[in-house]
């Protein structure tokens, strides 16, 4: 069954992945990301991530992978939607990595895109970001 987000839902993770965009150490990019991902069920937890960068580049973690990490950590797995909300005027789709990771906890994941300049927002799917996913 899949989840239903009010539009004050979509909204307030939106909020959450810009607030935890701002606490992104991000000090060789300058690209700040946030994500806010929410848990499926009856009692819903938001977990937030930023990307958090390090002077060995390849041992960056992305935004998104903070946040779902923060969540399994604690014991959940099943999530109804994530926003990421990223620089510029123009919301901007997550790395592959980050999209194959989601898939590691189901295929039916909102994806919710905030353009932190513009507060522009688009509503997608990881379905539809990542239609063939690796599987076996
Ligand atoms: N980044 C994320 O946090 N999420 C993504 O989906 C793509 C990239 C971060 C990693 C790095 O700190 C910065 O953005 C520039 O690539």
């Amino acid at each position: 069954m899949s989840m239903m987000l009010t539009g004050r839902d979509v909204k307030d993770l939106a909020r959450k992945a810009l607030r935890a965009r701002a606490l992104a150490h991000a000090p060789y990019s300058r690209y700040r990301v946030g994500a806010a991902v929410r848990t499926a069920g009856r009692r819903p937890k938001i977990f937030t991530g930023c990307n958090v960068e390090n002077r060995s580049y390849g041992a960056t973690i992305c935004a998104e992978r903070v946040a779902l990490c923060k969540a399994v950590s604690e014991g959940k797995k099943k999530f109804a939607a994530i926003a990421i909300a990223t620089g510029g005027k123009e919301p901007a789709p997550p790395c592959g990595v980050c999209l194959q990771f989601m898939t590691e906890f189901g295929s039916d994941l909102i994806v919710i895109l905030v353009a932190a300049k513009s507060k522009k927002m688009e509503i997608t799917s990881l379905r539809e970001l990542l239609p063939v996913q690796f599987a076996w």
